[in-house]
C-alpha cells in the first residue's frame, strides 16, 4: 500500500472511532508533531488548565488556609474516583500520595512488617529500576533477600516460572503489572494466585497499565497496588501517584511512615503515635493539593469514555502499528520488542533497532515524532487511546521509514538525553 492509500484508510478508522471527540479535550500545540509518548508523559486536558487555574486563583490567592476545608479530603476524594473508574476498587481503598517509588516503599513495608516472619521479596530482573532498587533494599532492611523470577524480555512473565521461586519463605511478591519495556502483561489474577498459594502478599505496580490496560483489583484479588497518574492518566508532571490497599488488610497493617497525615485525630496533636482508621493510615505529610488537582478531572474523562473502549482502540492501534511494522520496518533492521498476541500486549510497542538512539534523537529532530529511547535498543511508541489518531500512526512509520531511508540518523549526536 503506498503512503497515500494507506493514509486513506487510517483517516476512514478515525471517522469510525468511537473516542474520535476526546481528542478536543486536550492541548495540542502544533498539528505536525507526533506525540507518542503518552506513557512516559500524558499530554494535558484543557480540563486540568481551568481546575489548576480555579485551585490557584479561587483555593489558593482567593481561600487560603480556608481551602483546607476542601484540600484535606482531596487526596481521598481523588482516590475513590481513580479507584472506581480505573482499578475496579470499592470506595475507602484507594488514596493519591507521594510518587509511586514512596509508596512502593510504603505497601512493601507495610506488607514486610505485618508480622510474618519471612523475609524473601520476588521480583523481575526485568522490572522498572525504581522497584528492583526499593525492594532490595527493603528485604536486605530486613536481614533478607530477593529472590530474582527472569521474565521474558519480550513476551514477559511466565507464570510457571514464577511458581517454581515461590515457597514458604517468600513474604511478598513485587511485580510489575505491564512491563516498562516491552509492554508485556502480566496475568494480575494468577500471580496473586501464586502468591496466596504459598501465603505470600502481591504487589502490583501498573504504572504503565493503569488507563490503557482495564484493571479489577477485586477480581483478580491484589492485596496492594501502586502507580503513576502522570503517565495515561495525563494529569500532569510530578502529580502525585495512587495507591490501592485491599479492604480487609488496610486494618491489619500499621502505618509503614507514621506522619501526621497517618495519625488519628490528626488536629489534637497528640504525644504519641496512633495510625488513622482506614485508607488515611497510608498518607504521610501534606499533600501536594496543586499537582493532585488534575486526578480528578481525568478520572472523570475516563468514566465518560470507558476502560473497555479505551482498551478496544489501543488494542486496534498497536495492531495497526505491528501490521505497518511488518510491512514496512522489518527490511530496515527493526525487531519487533512487544508480544504481538493482544492477550499479553499493553498500550505501547516498543521496535528495536542497534542505532535505536540515534533514530530516538532523529525522529524528534527532523520529524517530530517523540516516542523514547529505552537501553539497550529499544525505541517505545505509545498511542493513547484517548486523543492518538490513526492516521498518526501511519504518519509515524512513514516519517520513521524516511528517517532510515535518508541516514540522517547517522548524523545525528546519539549521546543527546532522550526521556
Ligand atoms: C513502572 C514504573 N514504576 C515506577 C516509576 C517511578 O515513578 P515515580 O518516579 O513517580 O516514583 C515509573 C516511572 O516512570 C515506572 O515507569
Amino acid at each position: 500500500m503506498n503512503d497515500s492509500n494507506l493514509l486513506d484508510r487510517a483517516r476512514a478508522l478515525d471517522l469510525a472511532d468511537p473516542l474520535r471527540e476526546f481528542r478536543a479535550e486536550f492541548e495540542m500545540h502544533d498539528d505536525h508533531t507526533l506525540y507518542l509518548d503518552g506513557n512516559s508523559l500524558g499530554r494535558m486536558p484543557k480540563a486540568a488548565r481551568d481546575a489548576l487555574f480555579n485551585a490557584i486563583d479561587a483555593e489558593w490567592a482567593g481561600g487560603l488556609v480556608e481551602s483546607w476545608e476542601k484540600w484535606i479530603t482531596l487526596t481521598r476524594s481523588s482516590g475513590d474516583a481513580v479507584g472506581a473508574q480505573l482499578l475496579g476498587a470499592p470506595a475507602g481503598t484507594t488514596l493519591i500520595a507521594d510518587s509511586t517509588s514512596v509508596n512502593l516503599f510504603k505497601l512493601a513495608s507495610a506488607a514486610l512488617d505485618s508480622g510474618i516472619d519471612r523475609k524473601v521479596v520476588v521480583t523481575d530482573r526485568h522490572d522498572f529500576p525504581t522497584d528492583r532498587y526499593l525492594m532490595e533494599r527493603l528485604a536486605s532492611a530486613r536481614g533478607g533477600t530477593v529472590r530474582w523470577v527472569e521474565s521474558d524480555p519480550i513476551e514477559g512473565l511466565d507464570i510457571d516460572q514464577l511458581h517454581s521461586v515461590l515457597d514458604d519463605e517468600v513474604a511478598l511478591v513485587c511485580l510489575s503489572h505491564v512491563n516498562y519495556r516491552s509492554g508485556a502483561i502480566a496475568d494480575m489474577t494468577a500471580v496473586a494466585a501464586a502468591a496466596h498459594e504459598v501465603d505470600a502478599f502481591v504487589l502490583f505496580d501498573v504504572s504503565h497499565s493503569v488507563g490503557s490496560v482495564p484493571i479489577d483489583v477485586v477480581a483478580s484479588n491484589a492485596d496492594l497496588v501502586t502507580g503513576c497518574t502522570y503517565k495515561y492518566l495525563n494529569s500532569g508532571p510530578g502529580a502525585p501517584a495512587f495507591l490501592y490497599v485491599r479492604q480487609d488488610l488496610i486494618e491489619a497493617f500499621d502505618a509503614p511512615l507514621p506522619g501526621w497525615f497517618a495519625q488519628k485525630d490528626q488536629f489534637d496533636m497528640g504525644p504519641s503515635f496512633a495510625p488513622a482508621p482506614g485508607i488515611d493510615r497510608f498518607q504521610v505529610g501534606t499533600p501536594p493539593i496543586l499537582s493532585a488537582t488534575p486526578i480528578p478531572v481525568s478520572a472523570e474523562m475516563f468514566e465518560r469514555a470507558g476502560m473497555d473502549q479505551v482498551r478496544n482502540k489501543s488494542l486496534a492501534l498497536t495492531d495497526l502499528l505491528i501490521e505497518l511494522f511488518d510491512e514496512r520496518l522489518t527490511d530496515l533492521g527493526f525487531r519487533l520488542g512487544s508480544p504481538r498476541d493482544p492477550s499479553i500486549r499493553g498500550g505501547h510497542i516498543t521496535v528495536a533497532h542497534d542505532e535505536a538512539l540515534a533514530i530516538s534523537v532523529a525522529l524528534r529532530q527532523y520529524e517530530n515524532v517523540v516516542g523514547d529511547f529505552r537501553m539497550p535498543d529499544g525505541i517505545r511508541l505509545a498511542p493513547v487511546a484517548l486523543y492518538t489518531r490513526f492516521e498518526d500512526i501511519a504518519e509515524a512509520v512513514i516519517r520513521l521509514e524516511r528517517i532510515m531511508k535518508s541516514g540522517v540518523h547517522l548524523t545525528v549526536d546519539a549521546n543527546q538525553r532522550v526521556t
